[in-house]
């Protein structure tokens, strides 16, 4: 990492947008970052290294061969706080996707482990092709965002989703993996998470998988975005918070309690935690024997989001499923029935997904139609779901 932590690579593919990162590059240095482009070889066909030198005021080098002995692509990559690759080809997300390492862009790519920010540009047939769509839900697992390009008028006379996004939008999605985008600030919002438990006796419990990663994604993400970001979380990990406030629950019912008195100052509900439906009529005092372990006698959780959803004034309500079949449908009815403005549905069939870093599934809003996710990290859908909720707050 650089002394300033605003140091930055550009990566720029062998794509005709090419000419449309020139103004990228100067967006990014008007924002105070320290940019060093780094074309592939073949992208100089559509911008030469002297355009990339004048605009930058550095060096531009394409390969490793260029200052062995100074071993440029770890000394560069280690003084490296941000990737940005625009365009990135179809070709360039191959080669990144299979660890290649065959010129400098990549090989920095491969020696950092910093946040990346990849803007495909390409012709919609080569960015639907499975072989792209494969690399790109690769990349997107491993952690490295991927926007989605824009749909429209390509460079011939077709047209389709595979255009370079406007140079604002890259600049906002860049703000909001470098900590720069302030989106939330002055929003408070108030994010639930783990699982809650329901004890049966002193030792045992009625639970579930969730382990809470998910919200502390959203946590993360809200705070960087400038949001106060308040977390009521049932047995998760909530080590490194920063400036999270966090009350920590046992129970439906304390989680429902929490969220009564904080629920009208909020101006973002997110509802992550999985709430047991159910708890023991009776909870014993002592432990129960194992032979009088025959049966328990369970009565209903209030719905808690359902409950909120008859009080909701001016809040963006994000709710979350977990379903193992008909995701869309089921999804979909319980948007309305709680009264949510955005619901994501994971797909957790074959136990996918609980306690790993990646998540699929799809997500639904009222006004907008469904996005299907594809092996997304959860910290990019943590940024995904908050861009919704920033669209609908105005
Ligand atoms: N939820 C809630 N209170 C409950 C149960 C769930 O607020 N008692 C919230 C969850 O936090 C989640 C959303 O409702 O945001 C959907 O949870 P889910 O368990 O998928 O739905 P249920 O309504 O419990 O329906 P079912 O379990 O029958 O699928």
């Amino acid at each position: 990492m650089s002394s300033t932590t605003r140091e930055v690579v550009l990566g720029i593919g062998a794509g005709i947008a090419a000419y449309k990162s020139c103004d990228v590059l100067r967006r990014l240095q008007e924002r105070g970052y320290c940019v060093t482009v780094v074309p592939t070889p073949s992208s100089l066909n559509f911008v030469g290294s002297a355009t990339w030198e004048a605009l930058s005021g550095r060096p531009v080098k394409t390969q490793v061969w260029q200052n062995v002995d100074e071993v440029p692509h770890i000394s560069m990559a280690d003084n490296t706080d941000f990737f940005l690759i625009a365009p990135a080809t179809a070709d360039l997300i191959a080669r990144i996707a299979h660890g290649r390492a065959d010129d400098l862009l990549s090989a920095l790519i491969l020696a950092s482990d910093v946040p990346k920010l990849i803007v495909p540009a390409m012709h919609p047939k080569m960015w639907n092709n499975a072989a792209t769509v494969d690399n790109v839900a690769t990349l997107r697992a491993r952690g490295f965002i991927v926007m989605e390009p824009d749909t429209g008028r390509l460079t011939g006379s077709d047209s389709g989703q595979g255009r370079f996004p406007e140079t604002s939008a890259i600049i906002e999605s860049f703000d909001a993996i470098t900590g720069n985008l302030q989106d939330l600030k002055g929003k408070r919002l108030l994010i639930t998470g783990g699982g809650t438990r329901e004890p049966i006796d002193p030792v045992r419990f009625i639970g579930n998988s969730s382990s809470g990663k998910q919200a502390r994604a959203l946590a993360l993400a809200a705070l960087r975005r400038g949001a106060t970001v308040h977390l009521i979380a049932a047995h998760m990990d909530t080590s490194g918070l920063g400036d999270v406030s966090i009350t920590p629950v046992q129970t439906a019912l304390e989680m429902g309690d929490v969220l009564n008195k904080e629920f009208a100052a909020c101006d973002v509900l997110i509802m992550c935690a999985a709430v047991a439906d159910a708890r023991p009529v009776q909870q014993s005092t002592g432990k129960i024997k194992k032979s009088n372990l025959t049966s328990i006698q369970l009565q209903e959780n209030p719905d808690l989001l359902a409950g909120l959803g008859t009080l909701k004034k001016d809040q963006i309500m994000i709710g979350f499923a977990a379903e193992t079949s008909d995701l869309v449908e089921s999804a979909r009815s319980k948007l309305l029935a709680k009264g949510l403005d955005i619901i994501y549905v994971n797909d957790v069939s074959n136990g996918a997904i609980f306690g790993k870093d990646s998540t699929q599934g799809m997500i639904l809003t009222r006004t907008h139609s469904d996005i299907a996710l594809k092996e997304v990290s959860k910290d990019a859908l943590a940024n995904i779901l908050l861009d919704h909720a920033v669209r609908q707050l105005g």
